[in-house]
C-alpha cells in the first residue's frame, strides 16, 4: 500500500492506474477505522481493481461547538488495518493540502440536507459536499462506496453528485452492528459502559418502531413512542425520530408501502448518536 499526502503525486498514481485501465474504487473515511469502514473496503475490492481510501478529519463539517479537536486520529493503526486489507492507495492530505490558503469556495446542497442532521448540525452537509466534491475531483473514482449508517449523508452526496454532473457510481453499504445491535461508529469510543449498555436503547426503539408502521400502526404514535422509550433508557435528548422517504428523504406521515427509513439521532451523555433501519 502507497500512503500519499501530496496531491500531485496523488494524480500521478491514480494515472498510471487510469493506464493500466483498472476500475478505481474510492472509501473516504475520517479515520479511527472500524470495521464498519473494513466493510466499505471489503464492498471496494469487489467492485474495483483498485481501492483507495482517504483518511482526512474534514474541518468544514464540523460546527464550532462541535468535537473537531477531540475527534480520534489514529492513522498508525488506521494504517496498518488498510494495508492489511490490501488497498493500495492511502490518501492521507493534510489540512492545507486540501483547503490551502485563500481558498474561497463554498457548497449547499438543498433537497436531501434539508431537515434532520441538518437542522441539527447547521452547514455540516455543506462541508462534507464541499471535501466529498474535492476527493471526487482528486481522486476521480469510478466507484465511491459510503455507509448507511450515515443515511442523510449518502442521499446528501447522490444528489451532489447528480446536480454536479460527477460520472461515477456512488454506493451504499449496510450498517455494521455490533452483535448486541449498536451501529458502529468511531464515536462509540466516547461512550461509557453505562452509557454504551443504555445506548441499545436506540437500535431497540428503531426496530420496534418499524416493526409497528410495517403492521399499519400509525407513524406519529410509533415514533412517539420510540422518542419515549429512548428518553426512558437514559439519552438525553431525542434530535429526530422520524419516518422519511429513502430517496428524497421527505418526511413521511403515512407510510404507503414506498421504500422508507426511520432515521433517529439522540444525544446520550457528551455522544450524539444515529442510526436509522428500513421500513
Ligand atoms: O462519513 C464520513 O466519514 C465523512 O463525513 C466523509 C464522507 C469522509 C467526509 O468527510
Amino acid at each position: 500500500m502507497q500512503t500519499i499526502n501530496q496531491l500531485d503525486s496523488l494524480r500521478d498514481n491514480i494515472a498510471v492506474l487510469r493506464s493500466a485501465n483498472k476500475r478505481v474504487a474510492l472509501v473516504p473515511t475520517m479515520g479511527a477505522l472500524h470495521a464498519g469502514h473494513m466493510a466499505l473496503v471489503e464492498a471496494a475490492k469487489k467492485t474495483a481493481d483498485a481501492v483507495v481510501v482517504s483518511i482526512f478529519v474534514n474541518p468544514t463539517q464540523f460546527g464550532p461547538n462541535e468535537d473537531l479537536d477531540a475527534y480520534p486520529r489514529t492513522l498508525e493503526s488506521d494504517s496498518a488495518k488498510l494495508k492489511g486489507a490490501g488497498v493500495d492507495i492511502l490518501w492521507a492530505p493534510n489540512a492545507a493540502e486540501v483547503y490551502p490558503q485563500a481558498f474561497a469556495t463554498k457548497m449547499q446542497v438543498g433537497g436531501p440536507s434539508e431537515g434532520y442532521d441538518g437542522a441539527a448540525r447547521p452547514g455540516h452537509f455543506d462541508g462534507v459536499a464541499l471535501v466529498v466534491a474535492k476527493l471526487f475531483n482528486q481522486v476521480q473514482p469510478d466507484v465511491a462506496l459510503f455507509g448507511e449508517k450515515d443515511f442523510q449523508q449518502l442521499a446528501v452526496i447522490r444528489q451532489m453528485a447528480r446536480d454536479l454532473d460527477f460520472a461515477l457510481e456512488i454506493r451504499g453499504v449496510p450498517i455494521v452492528r455490533d452483535a448486541d445491535g449498536l451501529a458502529l461508529s468511531s464515536r462509540n469510543v466516547y461512550l461509557s459502559v453505562e452509557e454504551r449498555s443504555a445506548a441499545l436503547a436506540l437500535p431497540r426503539a428503531l426496530n420496534k418502531a418499524a416493526e409497528e408502521i410495517r403492521a399499519g400502526c400509525d407513524v406519529a404514535s410509533a415514533t412517539a413512542a420510540g422518542i419515549a422509550d429512548i428518553l426512558a433508557a437514559g439519552f438525553a435528548r431525542a434530535d429526530y425520530f422520524a419516518l422519511a422517504d429513502a430517496a428524497s428523504l421527505e418526511t413521511l406521515d403515512h407510510y404507503d408501502g414506498r421504500s422508507a427509513r426511520l432515521l433517529a439521532a439522540a444525544k446520550i451523555g457528551k455522544t450524539r448518536l444515529i442510526d436509522n433501519i428500513a421500513v
